[in-house]
């Protein structure tokens, strides 16, 4: 389905700005750029939210409830949501501290919320990329959707892509900072709160019988 590889192909910049975002602010206090801070703002407000969010909520999300009859209150889909919101906090946080003077504790300040917000979308891609998007085209293909329409990017948001990956090239990211990633529902923080894991919420008698069927026959 093409929205979802399309979807997915977004992650992988969308994650490695995450990556030179901590690039930037892990460099000594004193030598950041307010202009490189506003323009990693401005990626992952207009090209990650209003461009890539955007389409999964309005486009992927909204089939997923009404072609597939997948509950939007609970569950993944619940949880996608509580994620974009929880995201866009944090991004306002880190935009709130933008113009902080980059001595030791402004720095501190800045890298706290711009820190959880990285590490929240990384927690938040690998949830798609692992457990969501890989459910999304058979559901949707069983109830007769075999394509979803997706949109080309505004120039607003094309120009915060661009701007990303110029960030990318000049901030590249550590490979240490990767150590937190967690891996599917397991390390989701809603898993046993909202949502009792993508079996549990989405999976129908025939799936559950099937997996019963592969374990008795080994
Ligand atoms: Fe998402
Ligand atoms: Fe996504």
């Amino acid at each position: 389905m093409q929205l979802v590889d399309e979807l997915q192909r977004e992650h992988d910049l969308i994650d490695a700005v995450g990556g030179a975002l901590l690039a930037h602010l892990a460099a000594p206090p004193g030598t950041r750029r307010a202009a490189d801070t506003a323009a990693f703002l401005r990626f992952f407000r207009a090209y990650a939210g209003d461009f890539h969010h955007a389409r999964e909520e309005d486009i992927l999300f909204v089939a997923l409830q009404e072609r597939a009859g997948l509950p939007g209150d609970r569950g993944p889909i619940a949880t996608m949501l509580a994620d974009h919101r929880r995201m866009a906090g944090l991004l306002d946080r880190v935009a709130a501290l933008q113009d902080e003077p980059d001595d030791e504790a402004g720095r501190a300040r800045l890298r706290e919320p711009a820190t959880a917000y990285v590490h929240a979308l990384w927690h938040h891609i690998d949830a798609e990329n692992s457990v969501l998007f890989p459910e999304c085209a058979p559901r949707l293909a069983r109830n007769g959707v075999k394509e979803l329409p997706s949109r080309a990017m505004t120039p607003e948001e094309s120009s915060a892509r661009a701007e990303g990956e110029e960030l990318l090239a000049r901030f590249p990211p550590s490979p240490r900072d990767q150590i937190v990633r967690g891996d599917g529902c397991i390390m989701c923080p809603a898993f046993g709160e909202t949502c009792r894991g993508l079996e549990h919420e989405w999976w129908n008698e025939w799936e559950w019988d099937e997996l019963d069927d592969r374990m008795a026959g080994g």
